[in-house]
């Protein structure tokens, strides 16, 4: 226990869209393969397949899509032997988890989720009706991607800012259940954003992004990479003119890649005005450097699927020898369980405040104190006489909550006749073991 207790458990997704670019890697893929070579972490790392699903319905990019992003973080450098490395899909437990915490979460939660309320304000403004064109997928995209977390018992999650409100949805739904069904069940967990991690500008200065198609492709060929470094946007100043480092796209892409040393060096070449083609070429050669093994690591990949497909097996084995035990557990503690089972002492256990009865103590119009137990159900269990003075009663609740049911004999001149006095001895008793 107490080695695994400093251990701490890192967790991320990859949604498998989408071909991956510098911005990808020098965001997300470097650092994240850095973090998994820690000592005192563990991580899983896991492509999420099941979200893409939600936007796209190609069957064929579907799976494409997953081969190559797998191939991509292997050729990265992620050692599947030191990280749990597997695909959603091949977890069924998570799906199963998802339903478990689906009946738990608050519906409004989800109406509130920034994706969600994205697609319907923009129905709005065009005048559709709200839901139009929006899946249930999508709606439900936060509580699938809550059990990909829970499921592991994830301390940190990595993500960037964008995804800061599903870790907290993740917490929210997590904590629901705990409530319900037992406090430590679920482990909750916290975002990570990494205040370092640069963003890369791409091609035309602005962040290197899909959406604004200025990206530069991790794996493009050789001639490719020199053709694209060489339309990255720069300003019009001739070779010998002295150039700015500070707002210069090409120069950030350079530092992302180079060592403090190299960047040093690369400055003073602005400084001395070194020609845009030359610097340009600088750039292909520093990330080509960095790229090439990998590149061809990705394509050896690529080209046998079947090897691919053995370390994604192995590392759903793996993730499966966590998760098939403990959905047992939580399946257990919901009340999905065999007959032969007792009841599982599981509301008794954990001091689930709403299972409890409680003391109220109150004034009535005859100027007396009076006190009574009521039961969660609001069934009244114990009901006092007047009292002239309200630290009598006080005091009597006390003795209850000290000496449980034995109190009743004690209090029976001050009580009115007890309805259930096995009931109420075992509600005085809970109250007093609670105490
Ligand atoms: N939603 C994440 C993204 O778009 C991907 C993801 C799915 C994820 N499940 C996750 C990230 C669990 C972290 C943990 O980037």
């Amino acid at each position: 226990m107490s080695s695994s207790a400093s251990i701490t458990r890192y967790l991320t997704g990859i949604t498998t869209t989408g071909t991956p670019h510098l911005g990808n890697y020098v965001g997300a893929i470097r650092p994240t393969v850095q973090a998994s070579q820690r000592p005192h972490t563990t991580s899983h790392l896991f492509l999420a397949d099941y979200h893409a699903l939600i936007k796209c319905d190609d069957p064929a990019r579907i799976q494409r899509s997953t081969l190559e992003i797998a191939a991509t973080w292997l050729a990265a450098g992620l050692d599947p032997e030191k990280v749990t490395f597997y695909r959603q899909s091949d977890i069924p437990e998570i799906p199963e988890l998802t339903w478990l915490l689906t009946c738990v979460c608050g519906k409004g939660l989800l109406n509130r989720a920034h994706a969600y309320k994205a697609a319907t304000d923009k129905n709005a403004e065009s005048g559709q009706e709200a839901d139009d064109g929006v899946t249930a997928g999508l709606f439900m995209y936060p509580v699938l991607m809550a059990a990909d977390i829970l499921m592991f018992k994830a301390h940190k999650v990595p993500v960037g800012r964008d995804q800061i409100q599903h870790i907290e949805m993740a917490r929210d739904i997590a904590a629901s259940f705990n409530h319900l069904y037992g406090k430590d069940l679920l482990v909750l967990p916290e975002a990570q954003i990494d205040e370092h991690v640069a963003l890369l500008p791409g091609l035309d200065g602005r962040k290197m992004s899909k959406s604004y198609d200025n990206t530069i492709p991790l794996f493009a060929p050789r001639e490719e990479l020199r053709k694209k470094i060489a339309a990255i946007v720069t300003d019009s100043r001739a070779p010998g003119e002295p150039k700015d480092t500070e707002g210069s796209a090409l120069f950030q892409i350079y530092r992302a890649f180079a060592r403090a040393d190299e960047t040093a060096a690369f400055a003073q070449a602005f400084a001395n005005g070194i020609s845009w083609g030359d610097a340009k070429q600088a750039l292909f050669e520093r990330i080509d450097q960095e790229i090439a093994p990998m590149r061809e690591r990705y394509a050896a990949l690529i080209a046998h699927p079947a090897e691919v497909e053995r370390i994604l097996q192995t590392g759903a084995a793996k993730a499966r020898a966590q998760a098939t035990p403990y959905i047992g557990q939580l399946r257990h503690a919901v009340g999905l369980r065999s007959l032969t089972q007792g009841a599982a002492p599981t509301v008794a256990a954990n001091d689930k405040k709403a299972a409890l009865p409680t003391f109220k103590q109150y004034r009535e119009t005859d100027g007396l104190f009076y006190f009574k137990l009521t039961a969660p159900g609001g069934d009244v269990l114990l009901q006092s006489t007047g009292y002239p003075n309200p630290r009598d009663a006080a005091a009597a609740i006390a003795l209850c909550k000290a000496q449980g049911g034995a109190a009743l004999a004690q209090l029976a001149a001050h009580v009115l006749p007890v309805a259930d006095v096995e009931g109420t001895q075992a509600a005085l008793n809970a109250l007093a073991q609670a105490a």
